[in-house]
């Protein structure tokens, strides 16, 4: 995959939907129903368009969606490419590459994940405020393109400082008016910032590995996210992450964790999470 491919994909894209692309987001499991709020959509399937790879897992639809949200035109990924599926790198960062050739500029990533931290419970949000990189691979390992960006790219601020701030401000703007409102009856976070560590997968953990990531200074744990959250900075686009806490992790409950559990858990949360993601899309216009 290389950046021809992404520039052919870029090309596609475009001949589809004209508008000004603002902010891409990707959906994570469980959490594609915000691809179904956008206004005029028009909704390509991943194999339609040159290179993408398919989505295999349950719960990614496998689509991109482009459209508009509160007038701003954004591209929605149901469904992405995990490394697990035995996708190569190439693979799962195309869809970021593409974004960037289209001349977005900013990228809302987004995942279920499970919680080492007792102040995350499901059903609850977590924003990212950095990464640990356990997958055992960096993603730009290779020849370095220099049109995407440079060698050794900085990840000293992968998560957006401002795009956090923002997150933060209308996840309370939410809380509040979902309390003053009689929706909530207590008035508790959204949303709590933490770490997300990323792990190939596909299995869930153990509870010796877990008790291994919290020493690392893990709060989440998660099979995705990191390799976009890369890509995109090696290129300059500007990244927001928000996980979704669908479970516990291994060993922190007497429950064992299926995928069931974790798409379940992100319906639960759909409200909100459209709700937060259409705030803080229109905020970073
Ligand atoms: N571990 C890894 N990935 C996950 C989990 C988990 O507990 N929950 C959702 N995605």
């Amino acid at each position: 995959m290389s950046y021809e491919n992404a520039a052919a994909a870029a090309e596609f894209i475009r001949s589809k939907y004209s508008g000004e692309l603002k902010t891409a987001i990707v959906l994570g499991s469980g959490l594609g129903a915000f691809a179904d709020e956008l206004a005029d959509a028009v909704r390509i399937p991943y194999e339609d368009i040159p290179g993408f790879a398919r989505s295999t897992v349950e719960g990614h639809a496998g689509q991109l969606v482009l459209g508009e949200v509160g007038g701003v035109s954004v591209a929605v990924q149901q469904g992405r490419f995990h490394y697990y599926e035995g996708y190569d790198m190439q693979q799962v960062m195309l869809p970021v590459r593409t974004f960037g050739l289209l001349g977005i500029k900013n990228l809302i990533l987004t995942n279920a994940a499970g919680s080492l931290n007792s102040d995350m419970l499901p059903g609850s949000l977590m924003l990212i405020a950095d990464h640990l990189n356990c997958l055992g691979v960096n993603p730009l390992r290779g020849p370095n393109d220099t049109r995407f960006g440079p060698r050794f790219p900085d990840m000293t601020e992968v998560y957006d400082r401002e795009f956090r701030h923002i997150a933060l401000e209308e996840a309370a703007a939410i809380a509040r008016e979902r309390f003053e409102n009689g929706l909530d009856d207590t008035l508790t976070d959204i949303i709590n910032a933490g770490v997300y560590c990323a792990l190939s997968g596909p299995t869930y953990e153990t509870p010796a590995e877990i008790h291994m990531y919290r020493l690392l200074g893990a709060d989440a744990v998660g099979m995705s996210t990191v390799p976009e959250a890369i890509a995109a900075r090696h290129q300059g686009t500007r990244v927001l992450g928000i996980s979704c806490i669908t479970n516990l992790a291994a060993g922190l409950s007497c429950e064992t964790i299926n995928h069931e559990e974790v798409m379940e858990t992100g319906a639960r949360v759909a409200e909100v999470f459209k709700e937060l993601l259409r705030r803080i899309i229109v905020r970073i216009g």
